[in-house]
């Protein structure tokens, strides 16, 4: 009885949509240890210089107080006192060790962590800490940084970083040409902001065992970055993330609130929660960093780029170097013979940013795809037909062919949909009654990446098959889509499968990020259910020489035994194969092979965007928002398209709203809630459209799969800006546009 199921492609429900939906789907901050006591954080309140006193008297007497950690009493730190960086992102420099020495880096860095018998007291008697402070001169400002922007550390040290600067023919060949174009774009500081607030609760469950419930992407990277913090083997610390409400990347690196619950609930003796504020979140958890690029591009009249040039300057830390691929999509996207790249850092007084949503390329993609609108415009070319002309029909970076490119076809799906050819070629001349009405596209592209991942894969004796992975799911729906793909390798009804992960002591999975999570774990479930097959058919042919000889594409798992596609005599019960819980359990590691090498693995993206201007307020809407997804294989239609919806309304958030503002005297943040940094809601988003060319790419993955998280924001906001250009004239350089910039 073979399974007529094909689950891979269908827009499955999620499989944990209900527990998310009734409340039943615990959180990091949900876990409800016995003893259990929660701490705030007390931020500092000038951007740098010492922390000379701080007063803890009147915290530590306020009722239900239980400790006032400061630099002045915290225990040391094992990994901090020897130097080891907790945290390994690309980055230079060494993450905060919180409450170990009297500096003050940032504004609302944490200076103490206050731990009482509830959270509300906690939070009061946080409010009673009082800190003086040897102030020092600050920068937060970049356009002071941008003129004092340094090379990364580590493309100082190797030129073959990816963020070093790169050329291929000559360098800023444009400037010499005749028609050309130079122009500088500015995004703003954007802050993840996922619904639910990072929270940590530490359980020291012994002296040398470790147990967080955290909100992370990844558990293992989580695991191994405290293991080494506190010197404890990493069998040791376990961290456990079931369920996460979204993090944009935000949970890509430790952080110092996690540090300081740990050392609290040292402190104690007692499980320790500790939830950020909203306003917390603005400081404390990463951002995606303000960025000043210029673009400098030259091309012949009939539409052939002959030369880009894409400079960028992203704003880190004084104390971590954080570097992303903000120019790459430069390098690769168009067949130019003259291209260079040059990226910096300006370090000023603020905390240190993480990846977010699509992160460098997504920047990135705004300057270089307003400067092809921009350029299209000076050529009085449709920019659709300029991007055709310069399409790459293999990597211009490396010469290697594509492993698959649809992009060509994600361009026509697109244009028909949002009604290209009603696109006016002179900006401001549509309109809708009172409103300006214009058209605007953008490319995105994101590598195709995949890491090492394991699975377990455990026939149960009732013929429930139960798959273990450490992986996260932050909301794409990871769990659902593994489901899929281990129903399609066994055969089984969605049913007969239990996917669980979120949990370090799984087997081992890289951090969700980077688009990488179906491409790296899915590949390993495919395996582990493959391996599982035939461990299966192995301890069939103990009893049964059928199994034995038998080819293992045969096997066939039925309801209650197994079976042998052609030989109906053959069946073993799956009650006399499983006696032992682990006699059917397999765990495989799954790793991209040598081939890929060969080739340049890309998802591909392109957003069309219809807009609305009202010429007298400034007032943009989105009206329609067409995206289209080159990405492989779609394993779950409605997850996927889901995905592509949510970066579309954050590359809306980017394009119109998201800015936080710092008040440079103070080094401060002024946007410190949800009512002041505007996200898009439900009545800024238009129905978003998603396509997918959905063929697979056989060089990543057996399945096929290239990844979509990034590329479903990545080229948004440039659609956006360029169709604003299209209906007003008006180009707008620096994000967001809101009506001020219009008017
Ligand atoms: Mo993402 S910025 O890879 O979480």
């Amino acid at each position: 009885m073979k399974a007529q199921n094909k689950q891979i492609g269908t827009p499955m429900n999620r499989v944990d949509g209900r527990l998310k939906v009734t409340g039943a789907a615990t959180y990091s901050a949900e876990y409800q240890l016995p003893g259990l006591a929660y701490a705030v954080l007390v931020g500092s309140t000038i951007a740098r210089g010492r922390v000379s006193s701080i007063d803890t008297r009147a915290a530590e007497r306020a009722p239900g107080a239980l400790a006032v950690i400061t630099h002045f009493n915290a225990p040391k730190v094992p990994g901090f006192a020897k130097g080891q960086n907790p945290s390994q992102p690309p980055t230079a420099g060494q993450p905060l060790q919180v409450f170990q020495d009297d500096k003050v880096r940032f504004n609302d860095q944490p200076i103490a962590v206050v731990v009482a018998d509830t959270y509300e007291r906690a939070r009061f008697a946080a409010g009673l800490v009082k800190a003086q402070y040897v102030q020092e001169k600050h920068q937060t400002d970049m356009t002071v940084g941008t003129r004092q922007a340094f090379q990364p550390t580590q493309a100082r040290k190797n030129p073959k970083s990816p963020v070093a600067d790169y050329q291929r023919g000559r360098a800023d060949a444009y400037q010499t040409a005749p028609i050309k174009l130079e122009a500088e774009y500015i995004i703003p500081t954007e802050v993840h902001h996922p619904i639910e607030l990072q929270a940590v609760t530490a359980h020291w469950e012994a002296p040398d065992r470790l147990t967080l419930y955290d909100k992370t992407q990844g558990t293992i990277r989580t695991r191994n970055d405290f293991a080494k913090e506190w010197n404890l083997p990493e069998a040791n610390v376990k961290v456990i993330a079931t369920f996460v409400g979204g993090a944009f990347g935000n949970g890509l690196h430790s952080w110092p609130h996690e540090s300081a619950a740990i050392m609290a609930a040292k402190q104690v003796n007692r499980p320790v929660k500790l939830v950020l504020s909203r306003e917390q979140m603005f400081t404390m958890v990463g951002y995606r960093p303000y960025t000043w690029q210029k673009i400098g591009m030259s091309a012949t009249p009939d539409g052939k780029i002959t030369a880009l040039t894409h400079e960028a300057t992203g704003q880190t830390s004084t104390y971590e170097e954080f570097t992303e691929s903000t120019v790459q999509q430069s390098r690769m996207m168009y067949a130019a013979p003259n291209v260079n790249t040059r990226y910096r850092l300006a370090a000023l007084d603020v905390s240190t940013p993480i990846w977010m949503r699509g992160p460098g390329e997504a920047t990135g993609a705004f300057a270089l795809e307003s400067a092809m609108d921009e350029m299209a415009h000076q050529l009085r070319l449709d920019p659709l037909e300029f991007r055709l002309r310069n399409y790459a029909d293999q990597d211009p970076e490396n010469g290697r062919p594509w492993s698959t490119k649809f992009l060509k076809e994600c361009y026509q799906m697109g244009a028909e949909r949002i009604g290209w050819s009603k696109r006016p070629l002179t900006p401001g001349t549509l309109r809708d009654g009172d409103w300006l009405v214009g058209y605007g596209m953008g490319v995105g592209t994101f590598g195709a990446h995949r890491s090492k991942a394991q699975t377990s894969a455990r026939l149960l004796p009732t013929g429930t098959v139960l798959l273990q992975c450490a992986t996260t799911d932050i909301g794409p729906g990871t769990g659902t889509a593994m489901t899929q793909i281990a129903a399609d390798t066994l055969g089984l009804p969605p049913e007969k499968i239990r996917f669980e992960l979120g949990n370090s002591q799984f087997p081992t999975a890289p951090t969700q990020g980077g688009s990488s999570t179906v491409n790296s774990v899915g590949a390993a479930v495919q395996e582990a259910c493959l391996a599982l097959r035939d461990k299966l058919r192995q301890l069939a042919a103990a009893s049964n020489s059928a199994f034995a000889v038998a080819q293992k594409e045969d096997v066939v798992l039925a309801d209650g035994y197994l079976a042998l596609t052609g030989n109906p005599a053959a069946r073993a019960n799956y009650a006399d194969l499983v006696r032992q819980p682990d006699d059917a359990l397999v765990t495989v590691e799954s790793k991209p092979s040598e081939e890929q090498k060969k080739y340049s693995m890309y998802s591909f993206s392109v957003h069309f965007a219809k807009v609305r201007v009202q010429p007298l307020t400034g007032e943009v809407r989105v009206s329609k928002l067409v995206s289209c997804a080159d990405a492989g294989t779609i394993v779950n239609l409605k997850t996927a398209a889901n995905q592509m919806k949510g970066g579309a309304v954050g590359g809306i958030g980017m394009a119109l709203m998201e800015a936080a503002t710092i008040d440079n005297r103070f080094g401060r943040y002024i946007t410190k809630d949800l009512a002041d940094y505007h996200v898009p809601v439900h009545a800024d988003a238009p129905a978003v459209e998603v396509l997918f060319v959905n063929q697979p790419d056989p060089h990543v993955n057996a399945l096929g799969t290239k990844g979509i998280g990034e590329i479903a924001i990545i080229g948004v906001a440039p659609a956006i800006a360029n169709a604003v250009f299209n209906a007003t004239g008006k180009r707008i350089r620096e994000l967001p546009i809101t009506p001020d910039k219009l008017i």
